[in-house]
């Protein structure tokens, strides 16, 4: 089998490529990315090495270059997770997520249309909960949940899905798209509220919590993730929507305490002292109040269940990024600051 993973040197796609390589060894496994500042090949340093990995560097949205890449290659399966994936860029700069998101999807789903292994394989879409909008207090997200987008970032998610699903129904195309919920662990660009939290306590720096920090998240452990797109590749059906997440629910104002508790101790501060940090700044612009995930689908069908408690899988991260915090400084230097100042200097 040929294997076309996009975005696998970001967050989710280097523990996706990671788990292909180590786990299907006559599988050939192909990783496109841009590198775009959230896309970093150190992610898959212990990997790189192996006979059944490859790199590609390139833009999804170059077509006559994705053309020539699957006319080449003749992939059997996609596994798609390359995207601008931050809802505050989203906000700041919109067209970035038109482009990526939707046209390069477009992209690789005509170029697979045209030259993939498709009686073979299949193209797998990994998306978000976001589509669905928001849920007030109760409730959770099912696979038959009406689509409302509320960010430039979720309605070009939403857009995306649209698309695979028309080539599945116009074309035939053997598609499967998955729709999970908050990812944490490691590797995790600190521009989302865990790592970020994690990186301003170490640093000593205030700690920008959106609101009154009462929004709700449903955080799944990344390998969790990892194991549900694996099964799903290889044995979800053609045409179905997945839905991923942890059963794992926080507000967001909740998981910021318990991270300063945890560090206070790691770092053998005062108890208390890192909460300190923790500074109430203006409203994310149309900030979904609460995101919970049914998963029962794929619990009942493929077997999977989340397999990292919270409690562990917290501690595992924050223990990541205490041992890597060369990586850390890598990745904000540059880009970063200039990200960082226009996100939360005025703010
Ligand atoms: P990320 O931002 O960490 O990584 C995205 C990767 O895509 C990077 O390696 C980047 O270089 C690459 N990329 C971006 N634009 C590209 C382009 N034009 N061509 C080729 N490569 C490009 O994102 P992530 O958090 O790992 O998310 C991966 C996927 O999973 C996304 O599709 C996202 O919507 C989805 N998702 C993420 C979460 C989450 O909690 N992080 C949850 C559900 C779904
Ligand atoms: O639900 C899945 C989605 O989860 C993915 O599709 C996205 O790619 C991923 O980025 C994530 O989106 P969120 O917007 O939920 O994640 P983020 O880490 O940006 O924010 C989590 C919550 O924390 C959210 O309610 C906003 C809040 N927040 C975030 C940041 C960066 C803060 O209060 N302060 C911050 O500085």
């Amino acid at each position: 089998m040929k294997i076309l993973v996009t975005g696998g040197a970001g967050f989710i796609g280097s523990h996706v490529v990671r788990r292909l390589v180590n786990g299907y060894p006559d599988h050939q496994i192909y990783n496109l990315d841009k590198l775009t500042y959230a896309g970093n090949l150190e992610n898959l340093k212990d990997i790189e090495s192996k006979q059944n990995y490859h790199f590609v560097k390139g833009d999804i949205c170059d077509e006559a270059f994705i053309v020539s890449l699957f006319e080449e290659n003749k992939f059997d399966s996609v596994v798609h997770l390359a995207a601008e994936s931050h809802v505050d860029r989203s906000i700041s700069g919109p067209k970035a997520f038109l482009q990526t998101n939707i046209l390069g999807t477009a992209n690789l789903l005509d170029a697979y249309r045209l030259y993939g292994n498709i009686s073979v394989g299949k193209f797998y879409h990994i998306s978000t909960d976001e589509v669905y909008g928001e849920l007030g207090e109760t409730g959770k997200f099912t696979e038959t949940t009406c689509y409302k987008p509320n960010s430039p970032y979720s309605a070009s998610k939403a857009s995306s899905d649209h698309l695979v699903r028309a080539w599945h129904k116009t074309f035939n195309l053997p598609v499967v798209i998955s729709n999970c919920s908050n990812n944490y662990g490691s590797n995790h660009f600190p521009e989302k509220l865990i790592p970020l939290v994690i990186k301003n306590v170490i640093e000593r720096k205030p700690i920008p919590v959106y609101g009154e920090g009462k929004n709700v998240r449903d955080w799944l452990f990344v390998e969790d993730h990892a194991a549900a797109i694996d099964l799903i590749l290889h044995h979800g059906r053609v045409g179905e929507t997945y839905n991923i997440g942890g059963e794992n629910e926080w507000q967001n104002i909740e998981i910021v305490k318990l991270i300063c508790r945890i560090l206070d101790e790691k770092l053998n501060r005062r108890i208390g002292e890192s909460s300190e940090l923790i500074t109430f700044v203006k409203d994310r612009a149309g900030h979904d109040f609460r995101y919970a995930i049914d998963a029962s689908k794929l619990k009942m069908e493929l077997g999977w269940k989340p397999e990292v408690t919270f409690e562990e899988g917290i501690e595992k991260t924050i223990d990541w990024y205490l041992k890597n915090q060369d990586w850390v400084q890598r990745v904000s230097s540059g880009e970063y600051q200039h990200y960082y100042e226009q996100q939360y200097s005025q703010r």
